[in-house]
């Protein structure tokens, strides 16, 4: 059981481009090329997750454009909200899916083959960092207990851990301790994954490993001095591979392969 995972898209509709520099529409496409390129070899696919920030302003046309992006790819799309998106905007937008349910915070439950999958919302509107209300946490225990005899995978946007990135840890995850509460009460096999620090990072929580994604439109400088300056960089960071075969890997693509492959000298 294989799935991709993007996160931090930022799309907004043309012809806008975020912080008046990047283009995301166009960053998403090539790494929607760059999913079909590699899919042949690692097929089958059998869903895209994305965590958060899809689109940068929340408006219903950024989403239209997203999902007009995505389509080529042909796959069920089980999406989170970051601290970017809108909710009521992404619960319309992603209505045809059948996993958003009709009011309240964005948290679902899909079962693939082998693997359940619970998505999380950590959004709170206007601000940056995220939190799991009571209503997501009772969610969470409520959906690993019920669960088949399946590796669990929890996706949601803020990472549960400390990134060493001044700028984005004043914009992190509150309550974490009450989220790993919750999971160590599970005796499942549990890990999670996130998006939002635009790094591929790899941390625990509750005692369950946690990966994040890295963002599909830019990245931030690895600097851990408090008078790092706060912005990012243009360079597109790929996606994730998740592979779920006798165990779980995960894989962090590359947004371009390069030239080869040369033979071995
Ligand atoms: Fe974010």
């Amino acid at each position: 059981m294989r799935l991709v995972q993007i996160s931090d898209p930022h799309i907004v509709a043309r012809p806008g481009l975020v912080s008046g520099r990047l283009d995301t529409a166009a960053t998403l496409e090539n790494t929607v090329a760059r999913i079909m390129e590699l899919r042949p070899k690692v097929a089958p696919i059998a869903a895209l997750l994305v965590t958060g920030d899809i689109t940068d302003d929340g408006a219903p046309e950024s989403y239209a454009l997203f999902r007009e992006i995505i389509a080529p790819l042909d796959l069920p799309i089980l999406a989170i909200p970051g601290n970017h998106d809108v909710r009521e905007s992404m619960r319309a937008a992603f209505d045809d899916t059948g996993l958003m349910p009709k009011t309240g915070p964005l948290n679902w439950i899909s079962d693939l083959p082998g693997l359940r999958i619970i998505g999380l919302d950590t959004l709170v509107e206007g601000e940056g960092g995220g939190t799991l209300g009571k209503a997501s946490l009772e969610f969470l225990a409520d959906a690993l207990e019920m669960a088949p005899d399946f590796p669990i995978l929890v996706a949601l946007h803020h990472p549960p851990f400390s990134c060493g990135i001044g700028f984005m840890d004043t914009i992190g995850l509150s309550g974490t301790d009450k989220l790993a509460e919750v999971l160590r009460r599970s005796s499942r096999d549990i890990r999670l994954v996130c998006g939002h620090i635009h790094h591929v990072q790899f941390s625990s929580v509750g005692g369950c490993p946690v990966i994040s994604a890295p963002a599909v439109c830019s990245t931030f400088d690895i600097d851990f001095r408090a008078d790092a300056p706060t912005g990012f960089f243009d360079s597109p960071g790929g996606f994730l591979l998740h592979d779920l075969k006798a165990g779980f890997r995960t894989i962090a693509v590359p947004p371009t392969s390069g030239q080869g492959p040369y033979p071995f000298k």
